[in-house]
C-alpha cells in the first residue's frame, strides 16, 4: 500500500506535499515522511506515526519546508517495523538520490547481498532503500542520467512499485515509475509545475488535468518540458492521454461530520441513487447498463458467473451470488481473490468472471482478473474509482459512483456495489426471461424506494448510538443472518473489528447451532437480522435459541414486528422492502452501530490500526 506524492513547479512544495499525504493516509499511516529541495539542499524529514506527527517534527524546523520540489510518502509497513529509519524517503548512501516508493520488491535481498558487495552500507530494512542504491549503482556504472538509471534498475526487479525518485544534481526533474501500484500525475499550466500522487486527490485544487501511468510504465517529469512517458522494458514512448478530473474538493472533505465514516454513512441514499440514475428507469421499466448491452451474449450464455473480490467487496459478492442465482437463476461463485489466484481454478470461455472492488486496486482482485483472462473468460468490473487499474483491466463493468470513500471502514461502497449488482441480476433476470414482467416492474418500483428509505433509517442515529453505549465493553460479539442477510451479518461483524477491535463473527443463523453457540452466555451481544421475509420463522427459532442460553439479542426487524419484539433485547426497526434489498437496510444500523462503539471507545474510526483502505500488495 502507501501513499505517495511529489511537487515540483514554482510554489512552496510543503503545503502541497503534506496536504497531499493527509488525503493519501487511507493508503496506510504507520509512518509519514518528505524530502525537500531547497537550494542546493536536500532536507528530509520522516517519523513513525501519522502526518501529523511528521508536522510536529517540521513545525520545529522551518528550514526542513523550504523549496518548491518535494516528495512525500505516508507507509503502510510491509519490509521493516514501522519506526523513523524504516520511514520514507529513503537516500542512497551517496546522498545525491531520493525516492518514495509504494509497493513490494521481492527480490531486494539478492540484490541487497550484491549491492553490499559493492561497499553499499544500509540503515534501515526496507527494500526500498535497496532500490534507490540500485539506481544509483546503475548511474555509476553506466554513467547515465536519472531516467536512464531507474529505467535499467527496474529491469532488475521482481515486484510491485510507484516510486517517484529526485535527483540532487538533476534539480528540473522527477522520474516516477509503475508496475502494480498506481500513479497519477498533475498537470499544471504551461509545464510550469507538476504533481505525483497513488491518486489525484492530493492535486484536485491546482489542476484538473491528468494523466495516470499504466504498469511497466514510466515518466521523466521536467520543469518547463513537460511529461515523456517510456515503457520500462522496450523504452518505446507512450503516447499519453490527458484525463479531465471529475472530482471535486468538498468529495474529499468531511463536510461538518466528524468523521469520513459517518459522512458516508449519511451519503448513502444519494449514494445509491448516484449508483441507479441514468441506468434504472423505473416508469418503463427498463435497465440501461451499457456494459451489460455491449456484451449481452456473454452474460446469457454464460455458464457460470464466478465473482472475486476481497473484505468488504467480497461481502458484496456473496449477497451478489443470491441476487444472480435468484432472480436470474445463472449458478455463481463466490471466490476470495487471493484464494482464486493461486488454486489453479477452472475457467473457461464460456464463464463471466466480475471482479469487485472499491478501490479498483487491490492487488490478489488485480492478479484474480489477469489469471481469469488468460484462460478465456469474460471478465467484468464492478468497482468505485473511476479509471482505476480493475477499471482499466477489466474487458468492460459498471462504477458505483459512490463518490470518493475515504474511511477505511467501508460503508457507502458496500450499498452501491449491491445497488449495481441488483440492477445486473434484474437485467439479466429480464433478459433470460427468467422474472415476470409484473415482478420486474415490481422490484424496479420498490429499488426506486430505497434511497428514501436509508434516509428514513438514518433516523435512529439516537437509538442505535444508545445500543452501542449497552454494549460497546463487549469483548466478543454474534452476528446472524440467513438467505440474503448472512453476508450481511458476515459485514457487520467485519465493520465492528475493524474500527473497534472487539472480536466479532458472522454466522449462518443456522449454522450457529454447531459451535459458535458454545460461546454464548449473559456476557454475548448477538446481532440477529430477522427480517419478516425470507426464512423469517427459522430466524425466530434461532433467536429462542439464543434466549434460552441467556444471549443479549439485539434484533433488525422489518417495522410493525410483534414477534421478535417480545424476545428481543433490542429491536431495531428498518422499513419493509422486497427481501432481496433488504441488505440495502439492514446494513445501515450496523454500519452505525460500529461507529457509535468505535467512537465510544475512543478509536480512531477513520484509520484504525494496522488497516489501509488501499491493499496493493498480496
Ligand atoms: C481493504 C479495505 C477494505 C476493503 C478491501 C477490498 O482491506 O480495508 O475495506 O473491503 O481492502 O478493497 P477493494 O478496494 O478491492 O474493495
Amino acid at each position: 500500500m502507501c501513499g505517495i506524492t511529489g511537487y515540483i513547479g514554482y510554489r512552496e512544495a510543503y503545503p502541497i506535499v503534506v496536504k497531499g499525504l493527509q488525503r493519501l493516509e487511507y493508503r496506510g499511516y504507520d509512518s509519514a515522511g518528505i524530502m525537500m529541495y531547497d537550494d542546493g539542499n536536500i532536507r528530509v524529514s520522516k517519523t513513525k506515526g501519522k502526518v501529523s506527527d511528521l508536522e510536529v517534527i517540521t513545525n520545529s524546523n522551518e528550514d526542513s519546508k523550504k523549496g518548491n520540489i518535494g516528495i512525500g510518502h505516508t507507509r503502510w509497513a510491509t519490509h521493516g517495523v514501522p519506526n523513523d529509519v524504516n520511514s520514507h524517503p529513503h537516500t542512497s548512501m551517496s546522498g545525491n538520490l531520493v525516492i518514495v516508493h509504494n509497493g513490494i520488491i521481492e527480490n531486494y535481498d539478492t540484490i541487497k547481498k550484491e549491492l553490499v558487495s559493492r561497499g553499499y552500507t544500509f540503515e534501515s530494512d526496507t527494500d526500498t532503500e535497496v532500490l534507490v542504491n540500485l539506481i544509483e549503482e546503475v548511474k555509476k556504472q553506466e554513467g547515465c542520467k536519472l531516467g536512464k538509471a531507474v529505467q535499467l534498475a527496474l529491469t532488475q526487479v521482481i515486484g510491485a512499485y510507484a516510486i517517484a525518485v529526485f535527483d540532487k544534481t538533476k534539480t528540473n526533474e522527477i522520474v516516477v515509475a509503475r508496475l502494480g501500484s498506481p500513479i497519477a500525475l498533475g498537470i499544471g499550466k504551461d509545464n510550469k509545475e507538476f504533481f505525483v500522487a497513488s491518486d489525484a486527490s492530493p492535486f484536485i485544487e491546482y489542476t484538473k488535468e491528468a494523466v495516470y501511468l499504466e504498469d511497466e510504465e514510466m515518466a521523466i517529469i521536467k520543469l518547463g518540458k513537460g511529461i515523456k512517458v517510456r515503457k520500462i522494458n522496450d523504452d518505446s514512448l507512450v503516447d499519453t492521454k490527458t484525463q479531465e478530473l471529475q472530482m471535486s474538493l468538498e468529495q474529499i472533505e468531511k463536510g461538518g461530520y466528524d468523521h469520513f465514516m459517518l459522512k458516508e454513512i449519511h451519503e448513502q441514499p444519494k449514494a445509491i441513487l448516484d449508483t441507479y440514475r441514468g441506468r434504472m428507469l423505473a416508469d418503463k421499466g427498463i435497465i440501461r447498463m451499457a456494459g451489460i448491452d455491449d456484451n449481452l451474449k456473454k452474460f446469457t450464455n454464460a455458464d457460470r458467473i464466478i465473482i472475486v473480490a476481497c473484505g468488504t467487496s467480497w461481502h458484496a459478492g456473496l449477497v451478489a451470488e443470491y441476487l444472480f442465482e435468484d432472480i436470474a437463476r445463472i449458478p455463481v461463485e463466490v471466490e476470495y481473490a487471493s484464494e482464486f489466484r493461486y488454486r489453479n481454478p477452472i475457467i473457461t470461455d464460456k464463464d463471466v468472471v466480475i471482479a469487485i472492488s472499491q478501490s479498483g486496486e487491490t492487488a490478489d482482485t488485480l492478479a484474480a482478473i489477469k489469471l481469469a483472462k488468460s484462460k478465456g473468460a469474460f471478465v467484468f468490473g464492478v468497482c468505485n474509482v473511476v479509471g482505476s487499474s480493475i477499471a482499466r483491466e477489466t474487458h468492460a463493468g459498471a462504477y458505483t459512483h459512490a463518490g470518493p470513500e475515504i474511511g477505511v471502514a467501508s460503508t457507502k461502497a458496500f450499498t452501491t456495489q449491491i445497488t449495481v449488482l441488483s440492477l445486473m441480476a434484474l437485467k439479466l433476470g429480464k433478459e433470460k426471461g427468467k422474472i415476470s414482467t409484473p415482478l420486474f416492474h415490481t422490484y424496479l418500483q420498490t429499488l426506486q424506494l430505497i434511497p428514501n428509505k436509508v434516509e428514513e433509517l438514518l433516523k435512529i442515529d439516537d437509538q442505535v448510538k444508545y445500543i452501542a453505549s449497552v454494549y460497546k465493553d463487549a469483548t466478543n460479539c454474534l452476528y446472524l443472518g440467513r438467505g440474503f442477510n448472512f453476508p450481511v451479518a458476515l459485514e457487520g461483524a467485519l465493520k465492528l473489528k475493524e474500527i473497534s477491535y472487539i472480536h466479532a463473527e458472522g454466522y449462518p443463523a443456522a449454522e450457529m447451532k454447531h459451535g459458535p453457540i458454545a460461546l454464548i452466555d449473559e456476557n454475548m451481544p448477538i446481532f440477529v437480522i430477522a427480517t419478516n421475509k425470507g426464512h423469517y420463522e427459522k430466524v425466530v427459532s434461532n433467536i429462542q435459541e439464543i434466549k434460552s442460553r441467556a444471549g443479549k439479542i439485539i434484533a433488525v426487524v422489518t417495522e410493525g414486528d410483534e414477534t421478535v419484539k417480545e424476545i428481543a433485547d433490542h429491536v431495531i426497526e428498518i422499513p419493509d422492502t422486497e427481501e432481496a434489498f433488504t441488505p440495502l437496510l439492514t446494513t445501515i444500523p450496523l454500519q452505525l452501530l460500529s461507529y457509535h462503539i468505535a467512537v465510544m471507545l475512543g478509536k480512531n474510526v477513520d484509520q484504525p490500526r494496522n488497516l489501509a483502505k488501499s491493499v496493493t500488495v498480496e
